[in-house]
């Protein structure tokens, strides 16, 4: 004879389960965030396949959303024009899905890491019109394609517009004007009729980017294309940005009927650098300056980057009903870009996870922080 559980007693354990699970307190940004927005990473290549152990425990460990740092620019997936280059995406893609992880496709047009060939005939002159249009239509049919209903949105176009709302002065803009960011949207769309699209950039919290992306947002719209989110990406430093200004262009973007990612969150530590002859002629009492903490981060230096990730999350948090994804530009200290932007070879400080790999006091603060919001409300 079988013998059951009876029913009340199965739906009283499971009850106690789940409630047990909500109460054990989170350890990780990823799930301190879970109802409000994503926690994103960037991978690089020893991430993407495998050989940096510790970074892949660290991503599968704390994040829930992941990106391509470069394999899918388009001087690295699209080489030459009928040569694509698909093994890391492909392998980033299938790391995502093997993790449950959210993947991002970054980034289908964007005047940088192009390859020439893209934008330029052989003989140096700037394609026509019809030639860039059927390239941009092949390149994103091609790669959008691939990865349908698996990446779940793409940042289309890449900084596009200057700081005083411009547009870039770009070889997409020589050749096709403005017109070229509706139809990357479209191209897009039509590779991928679920995919989410974004329009992404840096700076956002100049006055003239936020009125113009905001243009923009309403252009894409009144034409019948679909746009999604607006990725701010969130390069910030010791003095940069003013806060205000950028918590006005997540207001703005959230009131133009999108919503809003934080796609390439660092804080540099450093000082910021405007690279001069004295660097090039290598000055060292230049280059000491700027880069100040070679060997290691004094402690009231941790201290004042702190503080201020402290804010910028806590912006981030006061309007998670308008933000869906954090990511980050990396994953420890060790593989952030800003080591060698805007100059070479710095020692910078700018993620949450150290070069061990350990969590910073941050990663605490902000799972507290969470806990605070949840009580709040
Ligand atoms: C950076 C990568 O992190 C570097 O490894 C690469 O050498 C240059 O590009 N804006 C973007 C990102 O949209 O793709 C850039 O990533 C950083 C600035």
């Amino acid at each position: 004879m079988k013998s059951r559980i009876p029913l009340s007693i199965a739906i009283a354990a499971a009850t106690l389960v789940t409630a047990c699970a909500q109460q054990r307190p989170a350890t990780t940004m990823k799930e301190a965030a879970r109802d409000r927005f994503l926690i994103g990473t960037a991978l690089n290549e020893g991430q993407i396949w495998g050989r940096d152990t510790a970074g892949v425990r660290v991503v599968r460990e704390n994040f829930n959303a992941i990106v391509a740092e470069n394999c899918m620019k388009s001087e690295a997936i699209h080489p030459e024009r009928d040569r694509y280059s698909f093994d890391s995406a492909d392998r980033l893609v299938e790391f995502g899905q093997e993790n449950g992880l959210t993947v991002t496709g970054h980034t289908l047009i964007w005047h940088s890491q192009l390859p020439r060939w893209f934008v330029y005939n052989d003989d140096g002159s700037l394609r026509s019109a019809d030639e860039l249009k059927a390239i941009m239509k092949e390149h994103i049919t091609a790669v959008v394609g691939r990865y349908k209903g698996r990446i779940k949105g793409w940042d289309v176009v890449n900084e596009a517009i200057m700081e005083d709302g411009s547009y870039r002065r770009s070889p997409f803009y020589e050749i096709l004007g403005e017109e070229f960011i509706p139809l990357a949207f479209q191209y897009a769309h039509e590779a991928d009729p679920d995919a989410e699209l974004y329009y992404n950039d840096y700076n956002m919290w100049f006055e003239g980017k936020r009125n113009a992306v905001v243009k923009l947002i309403g252009e894409l719209r009144e034409r019948g294309l679909r746009i999604d989110a607006v990725g701010m990406q969130s390069h910030m430093g010791m003095s940069h940005p003013d806060f205000a200004e950028y918590e006005k262009s997540i207001e703005a973007f959230a009131a133009a009927g999108v919503k809003v990612m934080v796609t390439e969150f660092d804080m540099s530590a450093l000082p910021t650098a405007y690279v001069g002859a004295d660097i090039a002629a290598g000055n060292a009492e230049a280059s000491q300056a700027l880069n100040p903490y070679a060997d290691s981060l004094p402690a009231e230096a941790y201290e004042a980057w702190h503080k201020r990730m402290e804010q910028a999350l806590s912006i981030m948090l006061r309007h998670s009903d308008d933000i869906t994804r954090v990511t980050f530009w990396g994953v420890s200290d060790g593989d952030s870009w800003l080591n060698n932007f805007p100059v070479r070879g710095r020692t910078d400080y700018a993620l949450p996870f150290g070069r061990d790999h350990r969590a910073k006091p941050i990663v605490a603060r902000f799972i507290e922080m969470c806990a605070e919001k949840q009580n709040n409300e």
